[in-house]
C-alpha cells in the first residue's frame, strides 16, 4: 500500500507540483511513512524531494526551497515495506549513469534481492534499501539501449516478479509519464489536454471525473493531450473507462463507506501479499529477514507469544498451528498480563509479539521484560520501522498495508498468515517427521486469499441478519480449536464495534457454566470445523449446536461448504469455502467481521472510530 500520482499538464508553471501534493494530500491515508516528488524541468533535468514522515514534512521542505517549474510530475506517499522509513528509502528513486531516470513504486517486487545481486555485480550503486530502487535501475539500463520510455518500462517489468504499479519519469522526456501495473492498482484520469495516474481516483478527482483503469499486466503512456495503453507481451490493450460518480471524501475510501468496509474487502490481498516473497524456487520457505542464526530458532523449546486484544487472537489461532506443526510448546499470554507475571523464559524461548502498529505499549513492555530474561524475540509487526520490531532481535513483517478504521480486521488476518509462515518455518528447520508437509500447507495457503474473496462475495444474506438484529442486546459465540479464538474475535468485534454485550466461549465449555444463559431467541454463532477435523471435533461442535438449540438458543452456523450434519439444527447457515482445518479461521471469521460492521451500521455508529477506542495504545 503506498499513493502514487503522476501529471502531465500544458503549462510549464506551478500546476503540476499543486496538482500532485494535492492528490498525495488526498491518498496519505494509504501510507504516511515518507513522502516525494520528482519533476522534469525544461531544462532536461529532474528536480527532486523526499522526505521522512508525513506529507506535511515534504511540503515544508518545497516551501523553503521550491523546485524549479515544470509541466511533468510524479508524487509518491509510501507505506513501507522493505527499508525503514527514512529520508533515503523515501520514493521517488533514481536510475542512470546521470541519474536521468525517476520511478516511484507501489506493491512489493519479490525477486527483488536477486535482481540487485545482479545488478551490484554489473557495478550499479544502491543508495536505498527498497525494492523499488531496482526497478528504477532497470528502466535506466533499458532506456539506455532502446531510447524510449515505453520501451524501457515494458523491458524492465519483464525482469521483475510480484506485485506492483511502476511509474517513471526522464530527464529528457517532459510532457511524458510512463506506468505500469500488475496485481496493484492503476488507474488514469483523462483531462482535457492534461492527463493524470493514481493509484486511485481521489488522486485526481479534484479535476477529472472521466477515469480509465488498467488491467493487469498493462502499461499505460501519457502525454498532455494523448493515453496510450499496450499489454507486458508489447501488444496493444484497451482499459476500462468508466465515469466516477464519488465525491472527494468517498474517493479516499475507494468509494466504500467506511475504511472498515474497506479494509475488510482488501483482506485477499493483505493475506497474499503477506505470503509474497516467502518461499524459495523449491518452494520451501525462506524467512531470511529474521536474521536470527538457524541453530538458535533450531534450539528453540518453547515458544510465548505476546500480544492484546485482536492480536492476541491470532496468537492464540498460531499456538495450535504451530504447536501442531513442530510439537513445540506454545503459550499465549496477554502482554500486560505477561510483563507483570513471573515468566518462565530463558535463553530457548522464543517469545512472539504480534502487533499492528508496532506501539503498543503493554506490548512493547512485554517485549522488553522478555529481552532482559534472555529471550530471544521476534515481532510480527504491520508497520515497519516501529517501536516493538526496532526493540525485538528480529522481526517478520505482516503487508495489510495501513489500517486506518479502530478495529482491526486486514491486519488480523494477515497476522495470522505472517504466524503460519513463521510454524512451518520452524517445523521446515527443525525437520523430523512432520504433522504436515511444510510445502502442502504452503501450497494450501496460496490458495487461501481467493477463497477470502470468495467469502466476501457470499456476504449478502449476512447483512440482512445484521440488519434485523440492530435491537439485540447480546450475542454468544463458540468455537472450538481454531474456532475458539476466532469465536473470541466475533464477540470482541461485536462489542466495539455495536456496543453489544457479547462472549466468545469455547464450545466445550458451554456445559460448564454459560449454558444457563441460553435463552428462548438468544442469538448464538457457532464456528464449526470442517467435517475433515481430526479428533471428531465436528461431531462434537455439532453436538453443541444440537444442546443451544434444544434449549431455544436462535443458531447462526458458520459452516464448510457440503456440510450438511448442521442443517437440522441451524436456523441459518453461512458457507465458507473448504481449506486445511488449522487455516480455517482465515475464513471463518470473515462473515463475524461483516457481521459487526453492519450491525453497527444499522444501529447509525461510527463504525470507523467506535468510542473510547483508540487504534494505537500508547499507554500501559
Ligand atoms: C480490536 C483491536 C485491538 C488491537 C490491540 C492491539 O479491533 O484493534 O484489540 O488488536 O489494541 O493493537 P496492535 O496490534 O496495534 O498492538
Amino acid at each position: 500500500m503506498c499513493g502514487i500520482v503522476g501529471y502531465v499538464g500544458p503549462r510549464v508553471d506551478g500546476t503540476a507540483l499543486d496538482v500532485v501534493m494535492e492528490g498525495l494530500a488526498r491518498l496519505e491515508y494509504r501510507g504516511y511513512d515518507s513522502a516525494g516528488v520528482a519533476l522534469v524541468t525544461p531544462g532536461g533535468s529532474i528536480a527532486m524531494d523526499k522526505r521522512a514522515g508525513k506529507l506535511a514534512n515534504l511540503r515544508q521542505a518545497l516551501e523553503s526551497n521550491p523546485p524549479p517549474e515544470s509541466s511533468t510530475a510524479i508524487g509518491h506517499t509510501r507505506w513501507a515495506t522493505h527499508g525503514g522509513p527514512t529520508d533515503r528509502n523515501a520514493h521517488p528513486h533514481r536510475g542512470g549513469a546521470d541519474d536521468e531516470i525517476a520511478v516511484i513504486h507501489n506493491g512489493i517486487i519479490e525477486n527483488f534481492h536477486q535482481l540487485k545481486t545482479q545488478l551490484l555485480a554489473d557495478g550499479v550503486e544502491f543508495r536505498s534499501e527498497t525494492d523499488t530502487e531496482v526497478a528504477a535501475h532497470l528502466v535506466a539500463r533499458e532506456f539506455a539501449a532502446t531510447g524510449d520510455l515505453t520501451e524501457a518500462m515494458l523491458r524492465a517489468v519483464q525482469w521483475l516478479d510480484g506485485a506492483f504499479t511502476l511509474l517513471a519519469v526522464h530527464a529528457g522526456r517532459p510532457g511524458v509519464v510512463v506506468g505500469a501495473r500488475r496485481n496493484s492498482p492503476l488507474v488514469v484520469g483523462l483531462g482535457e489536454g492534461e492527463n493524470f495516474l493514481g493509484s486511485d481516483v481521489a488522486a485526481f478527482i479534484g479535476h477529472t471525473r472521466m477515469a480509465l483503469e488498467l488491467g493487469q499486466d498493462q502499461i499505460v503512456t501519457i502525454t498532455p493531450d494523448s493515453c496510450t495503453v499496450i499489454g507486458f507481451d508489447g501488444q496493444p490493450a484497451s482499459a476500462t473507462a468508466y465515469e466516477v460518480t464519488w465525491d472527494a471524501a468517498a474517493a479516499e475510501k475507494g468509494g466504500y463507506p467506511t475504511f472498515m468496509e474497506k479494509e475488510i474487502e482488501e483482506q485477499p490481498r493483505a493475506v497474499a501479499d503477506t505470503l509474497l516473497g516467502r518461499t524459495d524456487a523449491e518452494g520451501n520457505l525462506s524467512l531470511d529477514e529474521l536474521r536470527i542464526p538457524e541453530e538458535k530458532l533450531r534450539a528453540v523449546e518453547r515458544v510465548t507469544i505476546v500480544a492484546c486484544g485482536t492480536a492476541a487472537y491470532a496468537g492464540t489461532v498460531a499456538k495450535y498451528a504451530i504447536e501442531h506443526w513442530t510439537r513445540i510448546p506454545v503459550e499465549v499470554a496477554l502482554a500486560h498480563e505477561f510483563r507483570y507475571s513471573d515468566p518462565i523464559v530463558d535463553e530457548r524461548t522464543l517469545v512472539v509479539s504480534i502487533s499492528q502498529s508496532g506501539e503498543t505499549m503493554d506490548t512493547l513492555m512485554a517485549v522488553k521484560h522478555a529481552r532482559d530474561l534472555g529471550a530471544l524475540t521476534v515481532s510480527v509487526c504491520n508497520t515497519l520501522g516501529s517501536t516493538i520490531p526496532r526493540e525485538s532481535d528480529a522481526a517478520l513483517y505482516t503487508h495489510a498495508g495501513p489500517e486506518i478504521a479502530v478495529a482491526s480486521t486486514k491486519a488480523f488476518l494477515a497476522q495470522i498468515a505472517a504466524c503460519y509462515l513463521l510454524g512451518l518455518y520452524l517445523a521446515q528447520l527443525r525437520g523430523g517427521a512432520y504433522a504436515e508437509d511444510p510445502q502442502a500447507v504452503m501450497k494450501e495457503l496460496h490458495d487461501v486469499p481467493d477463497k477470502i474473496a470468495e467469502v466476501l462475495r457470499r456476504m449478502d444474506r449476512v447483512k440482512e441478519i445484521a440488519r434485523f438484529m440492530a435491537d439485540t442486546r447480546a450475542v454468544l459465540f463458540l468455537g472450538r480449536n481454531v474456532g475458539f479464538p476466532v469465536a473470541l474475535e466475533g464477540a470482541l468485534k461485536l462489542k466495539e464495534l455495536a456496543y453489544i454485550h457479547a462472549e466468545g466461549f469455547a464450545a466445550g465449555e458451554l456445559k460448564h457454566g454459560p449454558i444457563a444463559l441460553i435463552e428462548p431467541g438468544q442469538p448464538v454463532f457457532i464456528v464449526v470445523p470442517g467435517p475433515d477435523t481430526p479428533h471428531e471435533l465436528h461431531r462434537k461442535v455439532v453436538s453443541n449446536i444440537q444442546e443451544i438449540r434444544a434449549r431455544g438458543a436462535r443458531t447462526i452456523v458458520i459452516a464448510q461448504d457440503g456440510d450438511t450434519d448442521v442443517e437440522p439444527y441451524a436456523d441459518e447457515v453461512i458457507r465458507v469455502p473448504h481449506t486445511m482445518p488449522l487455516l480455517q479461521p482465515l475464513l471463518t471469521v470473515v462473515p463475524l467481521q461483516v457481521f459487526a460492521l453492519h450491525l453497527s451500521t444499522a444501529k447509525g455508529l461510527d463504525v470507523d472510530q467506535p468510542r473510547n477506542l483508540a487504534k494505537s495504545v500508547t499507554v500501559e
